[in-house]
């Protein structure tokens, strides 16, 4: 991959300030757009730091509700009442006391499989976007906020699995996940969380050291191969960064 290719690394002294320069990112992208804002939420823990800035007294007056859209870019196949799906951490953290109801775009788990929460979702987006096939000129996404796993995924795609290679469809159905917690997943595909102006990672700590260096080192990893066919960003603290770059950067 050309050095051209290479996301942009930003540096955070630590989680807090990390938080702070991914609510600077959100806010700006939400006012480079004077129309319908659409952003994809992640799951885990790294943006929790940020849901909270987001919804805090002084940042939630920057972001003009009414106008702005919240999906989420995968989801585990547990009820909206489980503590690990995804939307709802959202939901709780921030979302339920600012945004209109009507503008929170979940994952449905309520239904029989995920393949069929996959097909609805995917039609969701396609009629938000209006259209069944992505634009390059159009982005489906203003912001695409992603995590990577120990493993190097991204959303729920896994390295290895089949749902990496999609080319077609929006949102997969993944059966199996392959780190915790083991249930079922629902995912948007690369190409579809490629639809964005921007794509930005968010990894903190000295756990995520390990899988930042083999990221670095641009093994062939799902959370390498997600990018924005706009701006792709990985914001890191000092604390993820290999030791050989730790406080030179
Ligand atoms: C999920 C996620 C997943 C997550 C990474 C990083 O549903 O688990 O969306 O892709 O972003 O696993 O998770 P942490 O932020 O918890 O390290």
């Amino acid at each position: 991959m050309a050095a051209a290719d290479q996301p942009k690394l930003i540096v955070a002294a630590d989680a807090e300030a990390l938080a702070q320069a991914a609510a600077e990112r959100v806010t700006a992208r939400i006012a480079a757009n004077p129309s319908r804002i659409a952003i994809c939420l992640t799951g885990g823990s790294s943006p929790k730091k940020l849901y909270q800035l987001l919804g805090s007294d002084s940042w939630r007056g920057r972001i003009p509700w009414d106008r702005v859209h919240w999906f989420i870019g995968d989801e585990r196949f547990v009820p909206e009442s489980d503590p690990l799906n995804n939307m709802a951490v959202a939901r709780e953290i921030f979302l339920d006391r600012n945004a209109p109801a009507g503008h929170i775009h979940p994952i449905p788990t309520a239904i029989e499989s995920p393949d069929r929460s996959a097909a609805a979702y995917a039609h969701e987006l396609e009629s938000f976007y209006g259209a069944e096939e992505l634009d390059p000129a159009r982005p489906l996404f203003d912001l695409v906020l992603m995590g990577a796993g120990p493993d190097g995924h991204t959303a729920s795609l896994f390295p290895g699995y089949p749902e990496v290679e999609e080319t077609r469809r929006w949102v997969v159905g993944v059966p199996k996940a392959n780190v915790a917690p083991f249930v079922p997943r629902v995912s948007l595909t690369l190409p579809a969380l490629a639809s964005c102006r921007e794509m930005l990672f968010e990894m903190a700590g000295h756990d995520k050291q390990p899988i930042l260096t083999r990221l670095l080192n641009n093994e062939n990893l799902p959370a390498v191969r997600a990018r924005s066919n706009g701006e792709t960003v990985w914001l890191v603290d000092q604390a993820a960064l290999p030791e050989e770059i730790r406080g030179r950067r």
